[in-house]
């Protein structure tokens, strides 16, 4: 079979359905979350420290782990026109998905788990009063166990994609490097990235989460706390990159459908992503630059890899979205203005991470409100826009649609919000307000009160769109 036919074309099954509809209802939730905890900085909310810690730390890791359902969501529906998924992996994952994120509620709201979502050791083992052993072992066991499912999902990716197409190298498209000929499907080729650093992020993850559970109760068995943190930073990193890799497939397979135009793959696409399977491996100690025990080596990787990483795969995305738009007399819907949204949002998102990775900057920065500056950017205007555009167009049975004035509302309120939310997150960074704070010094509430409007904007937009999007889902498409 040419590679290129797509073996079934069906509408959203079921389980694409659950997961988008359960990612839009837990985003909205975890932006709630977000603009407490901003109001809370700006002292508009009486909010007690602890409570805004176990916020923080649900908002972080269920952000992450929705973010990646929501990817799972977008990959396993267009994948799933080029090989053939067995449904029972994408069940089995929403199940220990629910059951992680239950353990992971309990051990925040009722143990008062509140380390933030990178667990970071020995912190967990520390609660100071603030939380026993078994809420950490519930957070970790939770998080452990939603690793469990995603690894399960990852598996029976590979599994398919390798029957399909033969092996991971022909999937990459690195025959179409030699031969020019029968390249992969964008879709393809991405969703074999995304499998690859994502089995072995999760497995890092899973082997330093056990080393932690294991430590809870027999403190004895220690860890060292720099390979602890260097574990920790790769599956963390690994995973919350692959959420923007995933959804990004949305933009791959439902723009070409408003353009006229294929989304073609031409050989710097392959090589792009093929140079991200490695670098997104290796990028992660950006994160550990200011660890002055960490070797040398691994700083000054970080910061050539942080420069590198996300550019080729970034930059060809970019120029080939804008090439599929020029003159193509677009079909303009809230689906297809969210998608170029989200592109320009990643772009915006890299520029502060690049500046961040820069070891001089890093020193001063990298403790501040700077750093949540850029993945929000590049992750509420970035991934969260593919994933909404994602959930539109399943909600409008993958058809384009008017673009009404309510459409059009949502849309730039979405935009302005959320691009000037981020923003006053840069701003704060650069005047040195520091990150996770429950309480702000006088001169830098003023920064959270306006920031916290912009949230209200964002909540508000999503919710919009997030609650008429789950009627369209819902609803039981007519016979033709
Ligand atoms: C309305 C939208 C949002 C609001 C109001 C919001 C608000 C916040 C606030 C106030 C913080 C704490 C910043 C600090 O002082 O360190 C935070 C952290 C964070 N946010 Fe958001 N956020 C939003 C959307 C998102 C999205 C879409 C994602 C990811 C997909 C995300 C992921 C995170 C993560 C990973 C953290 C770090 C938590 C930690 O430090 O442990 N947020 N957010």
């Amino acid at each position: 079979m040419n590679v290129l036919n797509r073996i079934k074309s069906p509408l959203a099954s079921a389980e694409v359905k659950v997961y988008a509809a359960i990612s839009g209802v837990v985003v909205l939730l975890m932006m709630v979350f977000g603009l407490v905890m901003r109001m809370t900085q700006g002292q508009m909310l009486p909010i007690e420290p602890g409570l805004f810690y176990q916020l923080m730390t649900a908002h972080g890791i269920g952000m992450v782990a929705i973010a990646g359902l929501g990817g799972s969501a977008v990959m396993w529906h267009f994948l799933g026109k080029y090989v053939n998924l067995r449904a029972g992996f994408a069940w089995a994952n929403l199940a220990f998905f629910l059951a992680g994120v239950v353990l992971v509620l309990g051990g925040i709201f009722v143990g008062g788990f509140a380390a933030a979502w990178t667990f970071l050791y020995p912190l967990p083992a520390n609660g100071m009063g603030m939380w026993g052993r078994h809420a950490a072992a519930a957070y970790m066991g939770g998080v452990l166990l939603v690793g469990v499912g995603m690894l399960l999902f990852y598996l029976e990716a590979a599994r398919a994609i390798i029957q399909q197409y033969g092996s991971f190298a022909k999937s990459l498209g690195w025959h179409f490097l030699k031969s020019g000929q029968d390249a992969p499907p964008a879709t393809v080729i991405a969703s074999s990235v995304v499998t690859i650093i994502n089995i072995l992020a999760i497995l890092v993850g899973a082997v330093i989460l056990s080393m932690m559970l294991i430590n809870l109760y027999v403190p004895e068995i220690a860890i060292h706390p720099l390979l602890a943190k260097n574990l920790i930073f790769l599956f963390g990193h690994v995973f919350i990159n692959s959420t923007i890799y995933m959804a990004v497939i949305a933009v791959y397979e439902i723009l070409p459908q408003y353009t006229g135009r294929t989304w073609k793959v031409y050989k710097p696409f392959v090589w792009a992503w093929s140079a991200t399977c490695l670098m997104v491996l290796t990028v992660y100690p950006h994160h550990l630059l200011m660890d002055f025990a960490q070797p040398l080596w691994m700083h000054i990787m970080g910061q050539i890899i942080s420069y590198t990483s996300s550019l080729p795969v970034l930059a060809l995305t970019l120029t080939a979205t804008l090439g599929m738009i020029y003159r193509s007399n677009i079909k303009w819907d809230l689906t297809s203005a969210l998608l170029v949204l989200s592109i320009f949002g990643w772009s915006a998102g890299v520029i502060p991470a690049v500046i961040d990775g820069t070891i001089a900057v890093n020193q001063v920065m990298h403790n501040t409100l700077w750093v949540p500056g850029h993945f929000h950017l590049y992750l509420l205007l970035g991934c969260m826009a593919m994933i909404l555009a994602f959930i539109n167009w399943l909600s409008n049975q993958e058809k384009a649609q008017g673009f009404s004035a309510l459409d059009k509302a949502m849309l730039w309120t979405f935009a302005i919000s959320a691009f000037t939310y981020a923003l006053i997150f840069l701003m704060s960074g650069q005047a040195s307000v520091p990150r996770r704070m429950a309480v702000h010094l006088p001169q830098w509430v003023w920064y959270s009160q306006a920031a916290s409007l912009f949230a209200a904007g964002v909540v508000l937009s999503s919710m919009v769109i997030v609650v008429r999007a789950l009627a369209g889902i819902i609803k039981p498409v007519k016979p033709a």
